[in-house]
């Protein structure tokens, strides 16, 4: 598919399986904007994706995902400059934050992974919208392994929110489910927008780097099994340009539509998760003297 005129983001583009999924919209004729937080990575992404697409259009934002009033800043600055989006990746992750909580004290793993993405993917809607544009939300099969219940989502503070003293794996399954369901919350809540969710496979790419000394070691033996950041890249390629007919709101994996497991995929969860995060976000938008 050519997407010459087409506006892209990809968060995290600079490296890992971003990396190869930005310059692949590159090479295919898109403007492509990339957010991460390392300015050294994100510089030498641009500069290897001109060189090899020949595609020029390429820019990179610092921005932390853990961070509403970075996430608010750029959305502000992109729509200052774009009056339209037509395919955002929400690409960026951790598996074990370096830092336990966000800006706004939420737990770091949940907090960067699915609500910084919620609240990016909320101010840029409505240019999103304008022309009826993809959102590509890269999750993990991690998501199949524990439960978002209703309780943990009741009260002034909700438990899946909430500080951990040390994020595990439970944080980081999640916030994939939060991943997955906002996916099919979103096509709902804005028929307008086409969305997919996705596993992109085992890759071997730098996202177990804070996950201390036992990860990295079963990461050195078993890297050589795993997917290249390239391969990694294809289902979130697929997803950003395909026609995704019945798999819209979906979630992906090698490029093809894969069936929920659903146990953990829940409708009445997924429209309280969807109602608690536009609480927070709301909350922050207020505390900024702002309306929705
Ligand atoms: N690798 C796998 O096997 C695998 C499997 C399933 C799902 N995934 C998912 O695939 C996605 C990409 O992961 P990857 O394997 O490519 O990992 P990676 O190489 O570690 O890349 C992660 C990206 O996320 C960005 N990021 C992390 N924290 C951020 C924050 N607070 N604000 C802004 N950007 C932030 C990083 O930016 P900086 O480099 O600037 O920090 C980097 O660009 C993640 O969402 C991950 O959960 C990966």
């Amino acid at each position: 598919m050519d997407l010459t005129g087409k506006d892209v983001i990809v968060t995290g583009g600079n490296v890992g399986i971003g990396r190869p999924t930005a310059l692949e919209l590159a090479r295919r004729g898109a403007s492509v904007t990339i957010l991460g937080r390392n300015e050294v990575t994100c510089q030498e992404a641009v500069s290897q994706i001109c060189a090899e697409t020949g595609n020029n259009k390429v820019e990179y934002k610092v921005v932390d995902l853990a961070s509403f009033s970075e996430i608010q800043k750029f959305a502000e600055d992109f729509k200052s400059s774009h009056t339209k989006l037509d395919i955002l990746v929400n690409n960026a992750g951790v598996v074990r934050p370096p830092i336990s909580t966000t800006e706004q004290g939420i737990e770091a793993t949940v907090g960067i992974n699915y609500l910084g993405h919620f609240f990016l993917t909320h101010l840029l809607k409505e240019i999103l919208i304008s022309v009826q544009g993809r959102v590509v939300v890269v999750a993990s099969k991690a998501y199949e392994y524990f439960e978002i219940t209703l309780d943990s989502l009741e009260g002034e503070s909700p438990e899946l929110f909430k500080p951990v003293e040390k994020p595990e794996v439970e944080q980081y399954c999640k916030s994939n489910i939060a991943r997955v369901m906002y996916a099919r919350e979103l096509v709902k809540r804005y028929p307008e927008i086409s969305c997919a969710s996705l596993h992109p496979g085992t890759i071997d790419t730098e996202v177990y780097r804070s996950s201390g000394a036992l990860y990295l070691c079963i990461a050195s033996c078993m890297r050589r099994f795993w997917k290249t950041p390239e391969q990694g890249a294809q289902t979130s390629i697929y997803c950003a340009t395909a026609d995704l007919g019945d798999g819209n709101g979906g979630y992906f994996v090698n490029s093809a539509l894969r069936a929920f497991n659903e146990k953990q995929i829940n409708d009445e969860v997924q429209q309280k998760l969807w109602d608690v995060s536009m609480g927070l976000v709301k909350k922050f938008l207020e505390s900024q003297g702002k309306n929705m």
